[in-house]
């Protein structure tokens, strides 16, 4: 599932985030992906060890965590911190898939890739090119979204960043380990979870949205995984 999730970051927050992190020391994107991807990779980002980008992850992660519609699509058991990345002058990063597994650095942590996230910090106008491209079993989707909004896809697909041929295009992007590991069954619930919601506020609670409220959570307690 695709999904775009607006408004993650107000203007404001994300033009204080540009102001921290563009004043920071970008390195060789290379540094955090294996050999197939360092062959594609072409960009720059934040070290992840970086404290500026640790602080404006943080800044993602509770905004993130304060968003409803990330939870009942992402059903997220750990989030890795937010990275920053950035592409001009015909940057890009060829067809790959992200890696199954990350460390947190700084812990003896590992998490399972299942979510992937996009959040722009830039607007579509701001460049040209630099279009996320997602091949899922329904084709390929062009992805390029205003500043402060999210794309979540799963971690499983093939992606690619378009060559940025004009201007600067600026983002973060993370992982998250999802409590239910399997694509299909969190879009699943993230369509029932949804649709009881706009029952809900047609009808008011009635015993039927209380039902199937109760069938939303008995299938996330059948499917998921800590
Ligand atoms: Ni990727």
């Amino acid at each position: 599932m695709l999904l775009h999730i607006p408004n993650v970051l107000t203007r404001e927050q994300v033009a204080a985030m540009r102001a921290a992190i563009d004043a920071a020391d970008w390195t060789d994107g290379r540094a955090t992906v294996g050999s197939q991807g360092a062959q594609v990779k072409r960009n720059r980002q934040l070290p992840e060890t970086s404290p500026v980008a640790l602080e404006q992850g943080r800044i993602i992660q509770q905004a993130l965590a304060a968003h409803p519609l990330f939870f009942a699509a992402a059903l997220p058991l750990r989030v890795v911190p937010p990275l920053f990345n950035r592409y001009s002058g015909g940057e890009t990063y060829g067809l790959h898939v992200d890696g199954a597994v990350r460390s947190v650095p700084g812990s003896p942590l590992r998490l399972r890739t299942d979510v992937s996230s996009t959040l722009f910090l830039c607007d579509p106008e701001d460049y040209d090119g630099g279009e996320l491209v997602v091949v899922d079993t329904y084709g390929t989707h062009e992805v390029k979204l205003p500043a402060g909004d999210l794309i979540l896809y799963p971690s499983t697909s093939l992606h690619r960043v378009e060559p940025v041929t004009r201007g600067e295009r600026v983002c973060s992007f993370f992982w998250t380990q999802s409590l239910v590991r399997d694509d299909a069954r969190r879009a699943m619930l993230f369509e029932m979870d949804q649709t009881i919601q706009k029952l809900r506020d047609r009808l008011g609670e009635t015993e039927e949205t209380v039902s199937l409220t109760g069938q939303y959570h008995n299938l996330l307690r059948m499917w998921s995984e800590t």
